[in-house]
């Protein structure tokens, strides 16, 4: 059995005339430890997916199954729970509390699970040793999205999950970022899903899952993906 297990997922928004069906059948599994891209053009039903993984939104049919648990039959409590100990969630616009220091942000873990990575260790770990104290507005967008992606595992997450995390950052900021989560997956055992239109990008991963008009319509698993300092876009 895969990790991560979505098989023939619907999810429709609105009924009648203006029904939108974001997701048709979606059928994908990931293994532990993998990087996966889920990769489409606006609207292909991305974000859609990534919710349901991460029990921000809950399907209208089929099964999503996460390390053997069946999510999408979870009560609200349940959801609750699994979203606090399972999921770490990376966004595109970093979403750091702005009072906090980034420090203090990525201590929120602790007071979200028990047995949180100890913050100064986790930042370090993406290279902000030296801006430990500072506040979000005083950081540049890689920093704060390297904030935010410490944030996201300090909590130990079974998996990561990001939706276009590069979308506000530069070009060599977006290769810092994706370096930083190919290494969260490589060394640190991480499964990563990150959600992108960016199809340069596709070879850094394990698995790539081509989204189109709300389907699967393709799957590539790349045995030797490439090192981001390999590719260029
Ligand atoms: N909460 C919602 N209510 C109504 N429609 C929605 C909702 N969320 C998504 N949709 C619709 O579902 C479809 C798929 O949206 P989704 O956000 O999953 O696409 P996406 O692939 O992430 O696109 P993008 O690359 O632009 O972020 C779109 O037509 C969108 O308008
Ligand atoms: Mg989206």
């Amino acid at each position: 059995m895969a990790y991560i297990e979505m098989t023939n997922s619907y999810k429709r928004y609105g009924s009648g005339s203006s029904e939108i069906v974001a997701n048709n059948g979606v059928t994908f599994s990931i293994e532990k430890g993998e990087l996966a891209i889920i990769l489409g053009t606006s609207g292909a039903g991305k974000s859609t997916v990534l919710n349901i993984l991460g029990g921000m939104d809950t399907n209208d049919e089929g099964i999503v199954k996460i390390d053997g648990q069946e999510i999408s039959k979870l009560s609200k409590k349940g959801l609750t729970t699994y979203r606090r100990n399972d999921v770490g969630f990376v966004f595109q616009f970093y979403n750091l509390v702005p009072n906090l220091t980034a420090k203090e942000n990525v201590e929120l873990a602790s007071e979200i699970v028990t047995d949180s990575l100890n913050a100064e260790s986790v930042l370090k770990k993406v290279g902000l040793q030296g801006r430990m104290n500072n506040f979000p507005a005083q950081l540049s967008g890689g920093e704060q999205q390297r904030v935010s992606i410490a944030r996201a595992v300090a909590k130990k997450p079974k998996i990561l999950l990001c939706d276009e995390p590069t979308g506000a950052l530069d070009y060599k900021t977006g290769k810092q970022v994706l370096q930083l989560l190919q290494d969260m997956c490589r060394k640190s055992g991480v499964t990563v899903v990150i959600v992108t239109h960016n199809g340069m990008i596709a070879p850094i991963a394990d698995r790539v899952i081509h989204m189109h008009d709300a389907k699967v319509n393709k799957i590539e698993v790349n045995p030797n993906p490439s090192d981001i300092a390999d590719i260029e876009w």
